[in-house]
């Protein structure tokens, strides 16, 4: 018995990282998923790796269309749509307002926002009748940067607020039928990029940074967390009878809000 036996879910940036170790979570817990990438490529492994329990959506989460084609992919492959966990994500690399111009600001702004905003807020539009129906949920993935400062820069730390401030108003939207939350991961090692306008498409996340030494230095956990040991508040959420009251919250997964502490001698 998994804890989401029978139950049908979206993830988009399925293709690698979080989304990918969400998309392995939630089949081993019984569901079936719609993984939607914009890489063809990352897909072909996610079907490769898990056949039938999975049906592929190559496109891009900025598009209204893409999001209601993915989404009718669920319910045409599935007959259901229980959640709708909206995870694609660009970063801006700590990019700081000084080292910016004003044009790559604005440019920069308006990738960066249309993936971690606009996707988040086009797919709630188009899952939400099929998740009216199931009585499902939405979880969309944030940031340390939803809470805290210098997880990213300027852009980044307030696409991620932004994303909290959609929890809770779609949470007050959708009640009672639909349950709106947010997942705030600290730092991992995975492909994430950041706008091609800001000329940060073609590194990632883990190639320029050593994150693993970061998080093991700044983490008041002191380990370097992989994707898959931040998935199990995205199986907490999907699972009604596991969160049944809880709809409007945003789970502070990074440990980043509490102090590290000297622990020499
Ligand atoms: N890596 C970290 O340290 C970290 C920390 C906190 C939060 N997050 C968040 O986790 C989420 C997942 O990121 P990740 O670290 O797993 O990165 P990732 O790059 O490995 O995964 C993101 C996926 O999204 C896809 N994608 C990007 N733009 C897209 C678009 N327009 N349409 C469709 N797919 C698109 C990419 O192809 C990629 O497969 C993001 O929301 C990110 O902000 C990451």
């Amino acid at each position: 018995m998994g804890w989401l036996d029978h139950r049908a879910a979206l993830v988009t940036g399925a293709g690698s990282g979080l989304g990918r170790a969400i998309v392995t979570r939630f089949v081993a817990e019984g569901a079936n998923v719609v993984a939607f990438d914009k890489s063809e490529e990352k897909l072909r492994e996610v079907r490769s790796q898990h056949g039938e329990k999975v049906a592929t959506f190559a496109g891009d989460v900025r598009s209204g269309k893409d999001n209601e084609r993915a989404c009718a992919l669920a319910v045409e492959a599935f007959g259901r749509l229980d959640t709708f966990v909206g995870n694609a994500g660009l970063w801006d690399f700590n990019r700081t307002l000084e080292e910016s111009s004003t044009d790559s600001l604005s440019s920069g702004f308006d990738e960066l926002f249309a993936v971690n905003v606009k996707g988040y807020l086009l797919g709630a539009r188009a899952a939400l009748a099929a998740l009216r129906d199931t009585g499902g949920s939405i979880i969309l993935t944030l940031s340390n940067a939803a809470f805290y400062p210098a997880g990213g820069g300027a852009l980044y730390v307030a696409s991620k607020h932004a994303g909290a401030g959609l929890v809770k108003q779609l949470a007050y939207e959708l009640a009672p039928r639909v349950r709106v939350n947010g997942v705030a991961p600290g730092g991992m090692e995975t492909d994430l990029r950041g706008p091609a306008s800001l000329g940060l498409s073609r590194t990632s996340i883990g190639e320029a940074f050593p994150l693993d030494q970061v998080m093991e230095q700044r983490s008041a956990l002191r380990f370097a967390p992989t994707p898959e040991d931040y998935v199990g508040a995205y199986v907490l959420l999907a699972a009604p009878a596991q969160s049944k009251t809880v709809t409007g919250s945003v789970l502070d997964i990074s440990s980043f809000g509490i102090p590290v502490r000297d622990v020499r001698g």
